[in-house]
């Protein structure tokens, strides 16, 4: 089995292997960073952190060209229900929803807000994909918080996908400390220099041990 990591920029990938490939926070349109249109990403399923603009992005046109099924939480797929997205698979923290192939997603905490058009959003999430065999932590937008020790003791993922764009989310400083509580033994630092307001310098993200992989949207890891 093998699993594929592609980054959209911002906090946007996809995952994928022979069975699913799963579009995560899918921003493409408004995303300087991006480099693909939403009409060609192909995939079985759409993933959602939290109900931000920079996250939702272009969820409803990919869900609706590729017939995908929507993972989020309750607040999310009902929004998005609401607005002809017919197929979904609504959960929330602590739950794990499996999907094609013994691939699963899980629902984990995050220290952040979620509102989409000045709509409540419910609880914004990290998300823990286990695809193809390997497992993946997306922290989502975040601040640092001890219990991502615990998250990376329960589900031991192979990478893990981090915010550092401070502002909104945590820095460099405190994203270094979270991969440490983490312990994947790979990390990419996400969601900086978009924009101006979450520039930083990313040689300040200096996990102890972990690797740290530096992406550029269209960059593709195989796990
Ligand atoms: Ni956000
Ligand atoms: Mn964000």
């Amino acid at each position: 089995m093998t699993c594929t990591l592609t980054y959209f920029g911002h906090s946007g990938f996809q995952i994928s292997d022979e069975h699913v490939s799963i579009a995560v926070d899918p921003f493409l349109t408004g995303n300087p960073s991006a480099t693909i249109k939403p009409s060609e990403v192909k995939c079985s399923h759409v993933a959602l952190t939290h109900g931000h603009e920079d996250h939702v992005g272009d969820t409803l046109e990919i869900a609706k060209a590729n017939d995908a099924v929507l993972i989020a939480n309750y607040e999310l797929v009902t929004h998005f229900a609401g607005q002809g997205i017919e197929k979904s698979e609504p959960g929330n923290h602590g739950g794990r929803i499996k999907i094609d192939g013994g691939n699963w997603v899980a629902f984990t905490q995050a220290f952040h807000s979620s509102s989409y058009e000045g709509q409540y959003m419910g609880m914004p999430a990290g998300l823990v994909l286990h695809v193809g065999g390997r497992t993946i932590y997306h922290c989502g937008d975040t601040d640092l918080f001890s219990d991502m020790a615990l998250i990376g003791e329960t589900y031991k993922p192979d990478i893990a996908l981090i915010p550092i764009g401070d502002r909104f989310t945590m820095g460099p400083e405190l994203a270094s400390r979270a991969a440490d509580l983490i312990g994947a033994p790979r990390v990419v630092p996400i969601h900086y220099n978009t924009w101006p307001p979450i520039e930083v310098d990313v040689s300040k993200f200096r996990p102890s041990t972990a690797s740290v992989e530096i992406m550029s949207a269209g960059d593709c890891i195989t796990l």
